[in-house]
C-alpha cells in the first residue's frame, strides 16, 4: 500500500494491485463536504485520472459516514455572504464528480454509512455502488429549507423511479441499504463487516478485464441514455471500431481464438486472461 499523496479532507491511498482507494476523510463531521474537501477532490480526480498504477477507484468514507452531504457550515452558512467563495466551492464539486462520471476508470461506491443530500452526487457518479446494509441514506434538504440541488433532484430521479423520487425528495425520510438495492440506487447491499471484502472481490473482477474495453463499455452505456434508437445503433457502431482501435492488448482477438481455436476458454463465463 502506497500513500500516493497527502490531503486535509481525503484520503488517497494506491494499493499493490492497482485499486486506488479514495476516503472522505473528516470522520468528525460525519464526511460533510467542506470547500476545502472539493478542492482536494478536485486534485485528486486530476490525479487518479493520469495515475497509471490507478486502475481501479474506490469511494468510501472514514468513520461511520460515507459522508453526510454538504457542508452546512462552510459551504452554505460561510459563504452565504460571499458569492465568489460559493461559486469556487460549487465549481470544485461540480468539476470532480464530473471527472469521477467521466472517468477512463472504473469506479466503486463503497457506501459504510450515512449518505445524505449533496453526497448523490458521487454516488451517482460512480459506476457501481456497494452499500453496508445499514447504511443510511436521504434526501435531507426538505427537512431543513432547500430543495435537493446542484444535480442531486437530477440523479436521484435518474436512478430511482418517479414515485420514489417524489416520496423521499418529499418526506426526506431515510432507507437502508438493503432499500437501496430495491429502488436501484445501489447494486449491492451486504452485512457491514463484509462490505470491504465484497467491494475488494468486485474490485478484483474488474481488475481481470482489460481497462480499454472498460473504459469504451462504460462510456458507452453512459452515453445511449440520451439518445434514440438510431442514433444508439450509429454510436456503439464507431464506438465499437474505435475500440478495437484502442485496445492495445488485442481483446477481442485473444478472447476469440482461445475459445474458437484453442477451445481453452469460455467467453460466457469470465474474462479471457490478459498478459
Ligand atoms: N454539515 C456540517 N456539519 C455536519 C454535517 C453537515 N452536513 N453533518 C454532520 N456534521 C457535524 C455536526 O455538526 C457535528 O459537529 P460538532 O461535533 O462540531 O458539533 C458532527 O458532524 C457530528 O454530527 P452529529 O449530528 O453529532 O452526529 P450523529 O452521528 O449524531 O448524526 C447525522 C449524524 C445523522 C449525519 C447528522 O449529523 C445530520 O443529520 N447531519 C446533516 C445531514 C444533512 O442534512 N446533510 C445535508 C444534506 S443537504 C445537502 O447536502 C445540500
Amino acid at each position: 500500500m502506497s500513500d500516493a499523496k497527502e490531503y486535509s479532507c481525503v484520503k488517497l491511498e494506491i494499493d499493490d494491485e492497482g485499486i486506488a482507494w479514495v476516503s472522505f476523510n473528516r470522520p468528525e463531521k460525519r464526511n460533510a463536504m467542506s470547500p476545502t474537501l472539493h478542492f482536494e477532490m478536485e486534485d485528486v480526480m486530476a490525479e487518479l485520472e493520469t495515475n497509471e498504477d490507478a486502475k481501479v477507484i474506490v469511494l468510501t468514507g472514514e468513520g461511520v459516514s460515507w459522508s453526510a452531504g454538504m457542508d452546512l457550515k462552510e459551504y452554505f452558512r460561510e459563504t452565504d455572504n460571499n458569492p465568489k467563495a460559493r461559486f469556487k466551492s460549487q465549481w470544485a464539486h461540480r468539476h470532480w464528480a464530473q471527472y469521477l462520471m467521466v472517468s477512463a476508470k472504473p469506479s466503486i461506491a463503497m457506501v459504510n454509512g450515512y449518505c445524505f443530500g449533496g453526497a448523490f452526487t458521487p454516488l451517482a457518479a460512480c459506476d457501481i455502488a456497494i452499500a453496508a446494509e445499514d447504511a443510511t441514506f436521504g434526501l435531507s434538504e426538505v427537512n431543513w429549507g432547500i430543495l435537493p440541488g446542484g444535480n442531486v433532484s437530477k440523479v436521484f430521479r435518474d436512478l430511482a423511479s418517479h414515485r420514489d423520487s417524489l416520496f423521499y425528495a418529499m418526506t426526506g425520510r431515510t432507507f437502508d441499504g438493503k432499500k437501496a438495492v430495491d429502488m436501484g440506487i445501489v447494486n449491492l447491499a451486504v452485512p457491514a463487516d463484509k462490505l470491504r471484502e465484497e467491494t475488494l472481490a468486485l474490485a478484483r473482477e474488474l481488475l481481470e478485464k482489460s481497462p480499454a474495453v472498460l473504459a469504451f463499455t462504460k462510456q458507452a452505456v453512459k452515453a445511449v441514455q440520451g439518445m434514440d434508437m438510431n442514433m444508439a445503433y450509429e454510436y456503439l457502431g464507431a464506438k465499437q471500431g474505435a475500440l478495437r482501435a484502442a485496445d492495445k492488448e488485442g481483446t477481442r482477438q485473444k478472447g476469440m481464438s482461445e475459445f474458437l481455436d484453442n477451445k481453452s476458454y469460455r467467453p460466457g463465463l469470465g474474462a479471457v486472461k490478459r498478459d
